[in-house]
């Protein structure tokens, strides 16, 4: 993860994003000397259905009331000219001349821009201004956020019309081909697709999803461990190669499988003694996430809210014990969260090694649940987390101010 922004987020109000629009497009006039035009892509929250997307599983995320801004105007020649408020830098580089990555955050435009390209979809050079109020590194998807904000900007501005799935793709695309980094569609999908109020069923096969309403009972409560462990994308990056052996393997006595998402829990217990153990216990965690991911999507549309908290409870079991990227903060918080009275279920979310828990929480209780886990999981590790409701918000988009 490339820093991008590392402000404190607390609940924000329709007041603070217009805030953000203002002094976005007040402070791009003074730079540019132009009136731009804004666009916003939101973060994402994932209720349930962690590491299931590289393998053509179910996921339940729902982009959230957080966002990346980008104020974008064309210019005459081909360059990209980008200046990010939050932290203060300016990157230019040449449309015509292959980027090389710079190993910062202006490595998520430069890869949207050249995806763009290679796509056939010639972009007009322009002035980007960024700003945003995701935290980086929480696992609430700032980067997936950044590089759909701009791959707005750079594709309205020259008047090009790319539908949104082709635009998720293509974000996904640069983080795995330029940045480096071999996520799956969720985060741009979530960007892209989310709905008010819904949360999103995902077919990250078909690239389908369903809008799931969270019923008005309920709330999602995020808390931030403040946990950043380095070995993240290493550990990401080897979880995908593990489950793609454990596909090889299964293939050579189950006909017709091309991912995890083909196989079923009885065929994967019959075939225990073929897998290494490893490989065998990763296997599980995403067959069995599928399953749970499935199960928590219809227990929500009955408003079944304490099923689907006992499953968001068995999904960290299963990211801790089978597939390992859990760690000891993430562990103590989601335990502190079960603890609180209101709270159905609290599983860490995203790649995991750090970032957030979210806990689906009763809405009457929701403001004492995450003031509660701001005193007792600070206290527990000496300083003062964020904790924050998130609204299921729409996905992204162009900004009329
Ligand atoms: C990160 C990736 C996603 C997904 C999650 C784990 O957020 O960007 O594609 O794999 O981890 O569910």
């Amino acid at each position: 993860m490339l820093p991008l922004f590392d402000i404190r987020v607390t609940l924000r109000s329709d007041g603070c994003r217009m805030k953000i629009a203002d002094a976005l497009e007040a402070r791009f006039g003074e730079t540019f000397s132009r009136v731009p035009r804004l666009f916003r892509a939101p973060g994402r929250v994932n209720l349930i259905g962690e590491h299931t997307d590289y393998n053509d599983g179910f996921a339940l995320p729902a982009a959230i009331d957080l966002a990346v801004w980008t104020a974008a105007a064309p210019r005459a020649d081909r360059r990209l000219h980008m200046h990010s408020l939050a932290m203060g830098e300016t990157f230019e580089f040449d449309l015509d001349a292959a980027p090389a990555p710079a190993a910062n955050w202006s490595d998520y435009v430069r890869g949207v821009a050249l995806m763009l390209e290679r796509a056939g979809y010639r972009s007009e050079g322009a002035d980007l201004m960024i700003d945003g109020d995701l935290p980086m590194g929480a696992g609430l998807s700032a980067s997936a956020a950044l590089e759909v904000s701009v791959a707005y900007a750079l594709t309205r501005i020259a008047g090009l019309d790319v539908d949104r799935l082709e635009l998720a793709k293509l974000c996904q695309r640069a983080e795995n081909e330029f940045v480096g980094a071999r996520c799956g569609v969720m985060d741009q999908y979530a960007s892209c697709f989310g709905v008010a109020g819904r949360l999103l069923l995902l077919d990250c096969r078909t690239l389908r999803s369903k809008p799931i309403p969270l019923p008005a009972s309920a709330r999602l409560v995020v808390c931030d461990s403040t946990a950043r462990h380095r070995i993240a994308d290493g550990e990401y990056n080897r979880r995908r190669e593990e489950c793609e052996r454990a596909v090889a393997l299964l293939s050579k006595h189950i006909d017709g499988i091309a991912a995890l998402r083909d196989v079923t829990r009885e065929q994967l217990e019959r075939r225990e003694g073929d897998l290494p153990e490893i490989v065998f216990r990763r296997a599980r965690h995403v067959v069995g996430e599928n399953e749970r991911t499935l199960r928590a999507a219809a227990a929500l549309e009955v408003g079944d809210l304490a099923e689907c908290g006992r499953l968001m409870d068995l999904s960290h079991a299963s990211l801790r014990d089978d597939y390992e990227v859990s760690c000891s903060e993430l562990d103590l918080l989601a335990r502190i969260a079960r603890g609180l009275r209101g709270v159905h279920g609290a599983r860490m979310m995203g790649g995991g090694f750090g970032g957030c828990v979210i806990c689906l929480v009763e809405a009457e209780a929701a403001e004492r649940v995450a003031a509660s886990l701001r005193k007792s999981y600070g206290e527990a590790i000496g300083a003062t987390p964020s904790a924050f409701c998130c609204f299921p918000a729409p996905g992204a988009g162009p900004v009329e101010t």
